[in-house]
């Protein structure tokens, strides 16, 4: 009987369609993209995705993500290979595209295997077709003395990249915002004050005023963690964490994007911001930092302006959740704004668990930014996809 029905049944349409569901309709569940953030995020080979402190391009139909490659242990906090870059078409699968800008194995050169090269941001230049690569720099077996920019170019998004050199920002020029009667070097008083504060990158009860600004006028401004900006005119702008951490500077780039313009401004003086990440949303730009206590995750903190070039304002914590998650900004650090393509308004937060003690394994906290009363609010998701963001 059973065996008279499967031959009767067994190719019928009804069968077959049963079938085909029970084979299809799995996978496809399973393909059904999503962020999970904090999970191991792997690209098209398996591996975990490696381009920490990274920003993403998007050029052409492609987004281009640009990161920190890190290796295993604790070795991976300093630059052994260089800035990794993958693609993708949907933002959820990743291609490795390889290393776009590599160290060197010279040790005299600024990208000496085993410098510090952090936070890569890259742009392309319409003018110019080339792809340009800003980021921080510390020299080899300097720690986080020296606070340079490096700068890269490329003709292809996926590099390789030429390094150009590295700098302090701005030498020679006093910034916009810094008063007229202030613009003079240290009287030996203010230096003896300066020296005495031992600042090392954290939090000072009262900081210094201008005094690091004025000190750095003639060699350059301290540049350490930092992100671009395009404005929708097409100028772009390199944020930059100065002045010993305490003070965030705005700074235009030449119109081929290689070199600051000789125009910026101090931002939130005293307030040791770090982790910028800037986006524009109906005439206001919101800045996402964070504070500045290294590796371990603070409060993530939001300021507005309608220019650039400020006022900016602070508007407090940008984090929805529990305590915990509001203090530690979901146990991570802003790293970028990603606006997604063909979407009106619609941003990702990219921020890093950073995991000091094994690099390599540092995970990506990508988030949907809500906006409540047109300001910009992140709250925990396990998991999200692109369009269901509440
Ligand atoms: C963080 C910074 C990271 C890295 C780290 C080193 O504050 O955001 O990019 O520089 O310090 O301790």
């Amino acid at each position: 009987m059973i065996a008279s029905l499967v031959r009767r049944d067994f190719f019928s349409p009804r069968v077959l369609v049963t079938l085909l569901l029970a084979i299809a309709l799995p996978a496809a569940v399973a393909a059904v993209p999503s962020f999970r953030p904090g999970e191991l995020w792997p690209d098209d080979r398996g591996v975990h995705l490696n381009a920490h402190g990274g920003g993403v391009l998007w050029h052409d139909g492609t987004y281009y993500w640009y990161g920190e490659h890190k290796v295993a242990g604790g070795a991976g906090n300093r630059a052994e290979v260089g800035v990794h870059v993958y693609t993708s078409r949907d933002l959820y699968h990743w291609a490795d595209a390889g290393i776009a800008l590599a160290v060197s194995d010279d040790p005299a050169h600024d990208l000496a295997r085993g410098c510090i090269l952090e936070r890569p941001k890259v742009l392309h230049n319409a003018r110019t077709g080339k792809f340009v690569m800003w980021f921080h720099l510390e020299l080899k077996g300097q720690g986080y003395r020296a606070a340079r920019s490096g700068v890269a170019v490329a003709d292809a998004p996926t590099g390789p990249f030429r390094f150009l050199g590295s700098f302090r920002p701005n030498a020679g020029v006093w910034p916009e915002n810094l008063p007229a009667d202030a613009r003079r070097p240290l009287s030996a008083e203010e230096a003896d004050k300066l020296q005495k504060l031992k600042l090392v990158g954290g939090p000072v009860p009262s900081f210094p005023g201008d005094l690091v600004c004025r000190r750095d006028f003639a060699g350059g401004q301290m540049a350490r963690d930092m992100t671009l900006f395009v404005d929708d005119d097409g100028k772009a702008y390199h944020l930059y964490a100065s002045e010993e951490n305490g003070t965030l500077q705005i700074s235009q780039l030449t119109d081929d994007y290689l070199r600051p313009a000789g125009r910026y401004v101090r931002v939130l003086p005293g307030e040791f911001n770090e982790a910028p990440a800037v986006l524009k949303r109906g005439g206001k730009y919101f800045l996402f930092t964070s504070g500045c206590t290294g590796w371990r995750p603070n409060a993530a903190r939001l300021a507005v302006a309608t220019s650039i070039w400020g006022p900016w304002r602070s508007l407090g914590n940008p984090c929805v959740g529990t305590p915990e998650q509001c203090a530690n900004t979901f146990e991570s650090q802003s790293t970028f704004v990603l606006p997604v393509q063909g979407r009106k308004d619609t941003f990702i937060f990219m921020a890093d668990r950073w995991r000091p003690k094994d690099a390599i394994d540092g995970r990506y906290i990508w988030l949907p930014i809500a906006f409540e009363n047109d300001v910009p609010v992140l709250r925990w998701h396990d998991e999200w996809c692109i369009g269901d963001e509440k």
